[in-house]
């Protein structure tokens, strides 16, 4: 990482759970691409909830992994029965066969370690899955932030004419769009690399159905399905998703559900800071356990104690939060 992890904080938590929330609803309205899940843990292993309770994976084919023993402990002790690994990302990803959903919450630039740890997985990665990418927004430098130069110079390109050149001159915006655009760029290149011709399959001796269909040609290039910002202390985040689907599996329902992503609030969104996203945060408590969802499952998702969401949800039997606006 290139900055200093602070831990938890509200805005991930919402972010998080408008990823998973996407990721749930691709899934749910196509199929579920089975296969392992895989994320870094992080000091708290705050994933383990969403991956559990919202994504459905088992605990036999979630896998955590840390550098750092705190995460694999927490992880440990959130999920009893949940595979770790301490070490280095790219030795984990040899630990799991196929991969259904993968997040790197690296909150770095798109380094060395990164690439290869794309490299890795593609190889692995089931029809339908999904590979998320969070990344820190910030502290770029030409000639020195990895791929930085390449990401301006594609994404001036891209957006030549038209209202978004105008725009380009926003700085901000101008920054945010090469991020977007640029990772997306690096992520889908990096991925598509991974798509042998049959002819090199047997070179490499993958024989079996699932490694020809995972890597066949007719693989059709990965889709943005997930764009996401939020603050994370003092460090602006973003986030990026992408599913890969072979040409053969983009059916006409998992074109509506791509469609769909467009009208979800959850799917290219900032996540709110300060204030108003606690009171964001209390809202979907109280909307996940009104929807159906456990007390215990809605506490896990959130990282929240029960007691806590139990309090929230008295508070909007009273109406409290009626009147604040989010
Ligand atoms: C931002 S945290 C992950 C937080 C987690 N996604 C969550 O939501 O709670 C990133 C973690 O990645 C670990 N990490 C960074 N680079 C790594 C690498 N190359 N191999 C293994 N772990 C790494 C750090 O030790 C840190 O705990």
């Amino acid at each position: 990482m290139s900055n200093q992890y602070v831990g938890e904080t509200v805005p991930k938590k919402l972010m998080r759970l408008q990823l998973y929330t996407v990721v749930k609803h691709l899934w749910k309205h196509t199929f579920h691409p089975g296969g392992w899940a895989v994320t870094l843990a992080g000091p708290e292993a705050c994933e383990v909830g969403v991956l559990r309770h919202m994504l459905r994976f088992p605990v036999e084919k979630s896998m955590l992994v840390d550098r750092d023993p705190g995460g694999v402990a927490a992880a440990q002790t959130k999920w009893p029965g949940v595979n770790t690994y301490l070490g280095d990302i790219r030795e984990g990803i040899e630990k799991v066969s196929s991969i259904g959903f993968a997040h790197f919450d690296f909150m770095g630039h798109f380094n060395d370690i990164i690439s290869e740890t794309v490299d890795l997985v593609r190889h692995k990665l089931r029809p339908g899955a999904v590979i998320a990418y969070t990344y820190l927004r910030g502290r770029e430098m030409t000639g020195k932030t990895p791929h930085w130069d390449t990401m301006q110079a594609e994404t001036k390109a891209a957006l030549c004419d038209g209202p978004a050149r105008e725009r380009m001159e926003d700085e901000r915006f101008r920054l945010d769009t090469t991020r977007s655009i640029g990772y997306a760029r690096l992520l889908r290149q990096r991925l598509m690399n991974g798509w042998l011709p049959p002819s090199e399959k047997s070179v490499c001796g993958r024989h079996d159905l699932e490694q020809i269909l995972l890597s066949t040609p007719k693989m059709a290039p990965p889709e943005l399905v997930f764009l996401g910002r939020y603050n994370s202390g003092r460090s602006p985040m973003g986030v990026i998703a992408m599913q890969v689907m072979p040409d053969s599996m983009r059916g006409t329902r998992w074109q509506k559900a791509i469609r769909q992503l467009y009208n979800l609030p959850e799917s290219r969104n900032d996540a709110p800071s300060g204030e108003e996203a606690v009171i964001a945060m209390k809202k979907k408590c109280v909307s996940l356990r009104k929807k159906g969802m456990p007390l215990s499952e809605v506490a896990s998702v959130m990282n929240v104690e029960p007691s806590t969401i139990t309090a929230w949800l008295a508070h909007d039997t009273r109406g409290t939060y009626e009147a604040m606006a989010v």
